[in-house]
């Protein structure tokens, strides 16, 4: 498989390189490869990239089939399944990028932050391929490079703004630079990923013959297109509260609620499909996109009234495997319309977890020559990593008032 532009253009991209690097012509001459490493938590990935972002090969397994089983992640065979993967992942990405491991400038992994088993597994084997190949290692933060993915595929300036939503983490950043981030808001609680498997794992959407393959969030979307959301208004998340942050285990609670009350009403036990799921799925759905879309309007609002955003074409950038609902995709581009901010979303399958968005955070750091490490480094992993400098108390303190606005999204 080789993914994105021309595979003609590739493979007359592998030639060269080849020949380049073969000849050993001055380094100069040769573009920079890096190949990038994903284990931070249920996705084994590996990709090798060049300079100007063209994906050379990759390689990714995914254990969103075991982990749906089991009814969620459970670390430990998590970390077992990378183990089993990571080697063959990693020379899947090299093989088909026909780059051999001493063409590499860098390797490029996630250390910070995600499941500690399953960021261990990642590191120690990069830590051990760039021993053995003399090779630069370059550490990426996780949510940094779910930031910066875009970039590689739109020609986006600093400073942009960033909401990044995924099963793990929900924040709205200021990308200031490669590295250099202001955090407005983050999740107080659970993110909205997790909310989304957690309802539909209540549901027992797994039992649903349309959904058993899908990760909640997915199978939430799903349903929600043939659902009646006003069937169940719930509450929208910390309404009161005038910041950025965001909170969902309320709503997820108030859910469950309806679940049970529904259950009782239905005479049905728990575990049974209800027959009002749809509209369950479209009311959570359509809670969770009206809580991310009324916090990215604040977070708008302040970034205009401080100067962060350039006055000509300022831009929100959507990431993370929840970014690639499509809801929620339409609720801001309500709020950016409102705004005057251009939306740009990386496509889905850059969205969720993979190689590709590691090495590509590998090689803006090369490019900058930051956090670039010698081999010999002890690297140790992180597994709680906050993403540049909180500003969230002077958000708060600002206290923007959102002006009325109707949310009526009709994807
Ligand atoms: O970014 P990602 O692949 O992994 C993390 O870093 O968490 O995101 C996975 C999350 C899961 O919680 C999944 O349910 C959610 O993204 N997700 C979606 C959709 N596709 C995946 N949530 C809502 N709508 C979708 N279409
Ligand atoms: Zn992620």
């Amino acid at each position: 498989m080789l993914p994105s532009k021309e595979n003609s253009l590739q493979r007359l991209l592998q030639f060269t390189l080849a020949r380049c690097c073969s000849r050993s012509v001055g380094k100069a001459a040769c573009p920079r490869l890096v190949l990038g490493i994903e284990t931070s938590c249920d996705d084994t990935g590996a990709a090798v990239l060049d300079e100007e972002g063209v994906i050379l090969g990759e390689s990714l397994h995914s254990q969103k089939e075991v982990h749906l089983r089991t009814g969620g992640i459970i670390p430990t065979v998590a970390q077992h399944l990378h183990r089993e993967h990571i080697q063959r992942v990693v020379q899947e990405a090299l093989e088909r990028s026909g780059v051999g491991p001493s063409q590499l400038s860098a390797v490029a992994t996630t250390v910070k932050p995600g499941l500690a088993l399953s960021l261990g597994i990642g590191l120690e084997f990069s830590q051990r391929f760039v021993r053995e190949h003399n090779k630069p290692f370059i550490p990426i933060h996780h949510m940094e490079a779910h930031a910066l993915t875009v970039r590689m595929i739109h020609p986006v300036t600093f400073p942009f703004l960033v909401l990044l939503v995924s099963g793990g983490h929900s924040l709205l950043a200021v990308a200031r630079g490669v590295s250099d981030f202001l955090l407005l808001g983050h999740s107080l609680d659970e993110a909205p990923g997790d909310t989304l498997d957690k309802v539909a794992r209540r549901l027992s959407l797994i039992k649903h013959p349309r959904c058993s393959t899908l990760s909640g969030g997915q199978a939430i979307e799903l349903l929600a297109k043939d659902g009646d959301r006003t069937k169940f208004p719930f509450k929208t998340p910390m309404g009161q509260t005038l910041d950025c942050s965001f909170s969902f285990s309320g709503l997820r609670n108030q859910v469950t609620m309806t679940i049970m009350k529904k259950e009782v009403e239905e005479g049905v036990e728990q575990g049974t499909l209800l027959s009002c799921v749809n509209d369950i799925a479209a009311a959570t759905q359509h809670t969770v996109a009206t809580h991310l879309a009324k916090r990215t309007h604040r977070a708008i609002l302040f970034c205009k009234t401080n100067g962060l955003l350039p006055s000509s074409s300022p831009t929100l950038v959507l990431s993370g495997g929840v970014a690639s609902n499509h809801y929620i995709r339409e609720a801001l581009t309500i709020i950016t319309e409102t705004t005057g901010l251009r939306l740009l979303c990386p496509p889905a399958r850059f969205c969720t977890d993979n190689g590709v968005m590691i090495a590509w955070n590998g090689i803006e750091l090369l490019r900058e020559g930051k956090g670039v490490l010698s081999p010999d480094v002890d690297v140790h992993y992180e597994p709680k990593a906050s993403l540049g400098v909180d500003i969230s108390a002077d958000v708060k303190a600002a206290a923007i008032r959102l002006p009325s606005l109707r949310m009526k999204i009709t994807s």
